[in-house]
């Protein structure tokens, strides 16, 4: 298939160009590099021998979409390109909206225009808000609190409606846990500028000696050891979740689906703290601190659904991630 990757050459886009090369699609990357390195096309290129097809511009420029799909006959979309950062979207609203929900909005419009329906979705655990109770099941009651969340909770509705008033769509709406880890040749990985938001890429650059020690929001949660607890997904194992739900396509028609990709499995802070000391064979220092403001407890999938859709399983367990986390960031 020719498959149109939006925000291909991010962190998880690159992944997932990766393994579709692999199986044998032909890619086509459109990325305004806002977040990205066009250095990645090189590393794709390396590891599979092939280099995609690559665009250049923002997913908002409806001209410039519309030539694309003129000239590339698209069998499907998977949709990355966003902006991700939650902190930044309380102080950045509108630009998480017009770029999340309005390039959303331009992307399904061309779609619909060049009869492209089958599409496939990254949206976030953060859609389930503070859940009740664990783990996640995707018939959970739908709740955000920053903007962010909101864009995506926005594009999974118009997705929905989308699909409402015209059944010949394909529609996967996949809700990531924590993605973490990296691509085993160490070429590709996240490499956030600045100070990282989350968790394991901070612990990396502590390992690398790039930062003196990790500050552990909270240590008062009702866990087993106090610190916050999360389903982190090794990069790969999600990426393989992405050519899963197309395949899924391929053998049931049109349809919408909504599924976990998580593990099942939740780890808390210090737990991963102690896996990357062993991975790495480096002291992680940290200090306790008070809660980040809206950090939850708890939060891991169930993961049922994914595996009886989608066939989805994970190979690699928290130790792996780690391992290949160290392994990119020496690389760097
Ligand atoms: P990323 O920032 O590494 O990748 C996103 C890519 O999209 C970047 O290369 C950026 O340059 C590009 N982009 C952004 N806006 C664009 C636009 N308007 N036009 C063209 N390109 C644009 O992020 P990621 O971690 O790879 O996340 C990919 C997707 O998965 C995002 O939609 C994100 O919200 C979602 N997601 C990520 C996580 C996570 O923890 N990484 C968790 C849940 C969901
Ligand atoms: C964050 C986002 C979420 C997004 C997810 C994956 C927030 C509030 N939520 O989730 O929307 O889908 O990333 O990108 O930002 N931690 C520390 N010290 C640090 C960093 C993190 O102790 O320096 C802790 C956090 O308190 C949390 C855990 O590590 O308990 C994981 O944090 P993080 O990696 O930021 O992911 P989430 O908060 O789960």
């Amino acid at each position: 298939m020719n498959i149109l990757i939006t925000g291909g050459t991010g962190y998880i886009g690159s992944h997932t160009v990766v393994e579709l090369i692999k199986v044998g699609h032909n890619v086509i990357i459109v990325d305004n590099l806002c977040n990205s390195d066009i250095k990645v096309l090189d590393k794709i290129e390396i590891i599979t021998n092939i280099r995609p097809i690559f665009y250049s511009f923002d997913i908002k420029y409806s001209t410039l979409l519309d030539d694309l799909f003129t000239k590339h006959k698209i069998d499907a979309v998977i949709h990355f390109a966003a902006l991700k950062s939650v902190g930044e979207s309380v102080t950045m609203p509108l630009e998480y909206y017009e770029n999340n929900i309005s390039g959303s909005i331009i992307l399904f419009e061309i779609m619909k225009k060049h009869n492209v329906k089958k599409i496939v979705f990254s949206s976030s655990a953060t859609v389930y808000g503070d859940p009740a109770t664990i783990p996640i099941t995707e018939d959970f009651p739908l709740q955000t609190t920053n903007p962010y969340g909101f864009s995506k909770l926005v594009i999974e509705q118009l997705l929905r409606d989308i699909y409402n008033s015209d059944k010949s769509w394909s529609i996967a709406l996949l809700r990531y846990f924590n993605p973490v880890g990296a691509h085993q040749s160490c070429l590709i990985g996240e490499n956030p500028n600045g100070i990282p938001n989350n968790l394991m890429p901070y612990i990396a650059q502590v390992a690398s000696g790039k930062r003196d020690f990790l500050t552990v929001f909270g240590s008062d949660y009702n866990t087993h050891d106090g610190t916050g607890v999360r389903d982190y997904i090794h990069v790969v194992d999600l990426a393989i979740g992405h050519i899963q739900a197309l395949k899924y396509f391929e053998t049931h028609g049109c349809e919408l689906i909504t599924v976990n990709l998580g593990t099942g499995v939740g780890y808390s802070v210090l737990d991963v703290v102690n896996a990357y000391q062993k991975a790495s064979g480096q002291t992680i220092n940290y200090r306790l601190a008070p809660r980040r403001h809206g950090d939850i407890a708890i939060c891991y999938a169930n993961p049922t659904l994914a595996n009886k859709l989608l066939g989805f399983k994970t190979q690699f367990g928290i130790e792996q991630m780690c391992l290949d986390s160290w392994n990119f960031q020496k690389n760097l």
